[in-house]
């Protein structure tokens, strides 16, 4: 690992949305460059890969087929492979020169959710692990990180508690038609990734932007029942994120909010917030996703849908 100076983050879907994480995470740690390609674009171009690169691919399933012939791609370039992946014994771990397990435990039904939370762990821990050995995360931060990480499943027990909330959210909004999922930085991933799971799980048009990236079009479809969902933890583009909101609020739109226990600043502009436990900024995507993912659960079960 210390030789390399490149790496190619490649998956498909929730795995796709977990890279796009890691492409932040493992750059801020280590300072190396990442790219994030989607399996199924890679595997049919002709992209140019140099020999100090590190492909990582990640999948739940190790299965899954644009992924696989995207790291066969590379291995017949002469190019090293890593997989994240969560079934032990499958053929891209198999295929790979090297393998992070997940053991996340069997995902049960369609939509991934603790894989996503593994692969986010993962990612954030290989950009730890890189930044040790290139020296760019000092030992002291890294021992904090990690202190802040021990902190994390007991942060995750609490948003599970408040779940009520999100299902008295979930009443009000259930039967609007189409949704859109802002956030910003290491936040914008996990807006992709609510997005994907309410659209898998309920039928409901979703879509995720960047925070900003939403006034060049998909602002002109706000209206009073169009909702957006922010992700909008006390980060350093906390202020960017609220000045979106209120361009949403402006034209009427309604407000869900993710933001930051204690956080009245969010509750003056959103109509719903649900609130998750302070923690490090690079850390807030394990915490975010999780009400994003019972919102989608409760909507798709108010709607019928079976989950
Ligand atoms: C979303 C979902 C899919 C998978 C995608 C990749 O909940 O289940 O988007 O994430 O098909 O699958 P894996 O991770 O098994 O390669």
């Amino acid at each position: 690992l210390s030789r390399i100076h490149r790496l190619v983050l490649v998956a498909c879907g929730t795995s796709w949305h977990a890279a796009i994480a890691g492409e932040y995470l493992i750059e801020n740690f280590a300072g190396v460059p990442v790219e994030v390609e989607c399996a199924s674009e890679m595997r049919y171009r002709n992209r140019p890969l140099e020999k100090d690169t590190l492909v990582v691919s990640i999948s739940q399933s190790g299965e899954t087929a644009d992924t696989l012939a995207a790291i066969r791609g590379a291995r017949d370039l002469g190019i090293r492979t890593l997989a994240i992946v969560n079934v032990v014994g499958s053929t891209i771990a198999r295929e790979s020169d090297a393998d992070i397990y997940m053991r996340a435990g069997p995902e049960i039904g369609v939509a991934s959710t603790k894989a996503f939370e593994m692969q986010v762990l993962l990612l954030t821990l290989l950009g730890m692990a890189l930044g040790r050995l290139r020296g760019t995360l000092p030992t002291a931060q890294g021992r904090k990180l990690v202190n802040e990480l021990k902190t994390i499943p007991r942060k995750i027990q609490q948003i599970l508690d408040g779940d009520g909330h999100i299902l008295h959210i979930a009443k009000k909004y259930y039967r609007c038609t189409d949704f859109l999922y802002m956030g910003r930085q290491i936040n914008f991933p996990i807006a992709l990734e609510g997005a994907l799971k309410l659209k898998e799980l309920s039928y409901i048009h979703a879509e995720g932007y960047p925070s900003a990236e939403m006034k060049h079009g998909p602002i002109a479809l706000i209206a009073p029942d169009f909702p957006s969902v922010f992700v909008v933890p006390r980060d350093p583009v906390f202020d960017k994120n609220v000045s979106n909101m209120e361009e949403i609020k402006a034209r009427k739109g309604p407000i869900i909010a993710v933001a930051t226990a204690g956080d009245k600043e969010v509750a003056r502009t959103a109509d719903d917030v649900i609130y998750i436990p302070r923690t490090s900024d690079w850390l807030y995507p394990l915490l975010t996703v999780v009400p994003l993912q019972l919102l989608a659960y409760h909507i798709a079960v108010l709607r019928g849908c079976d989950v």
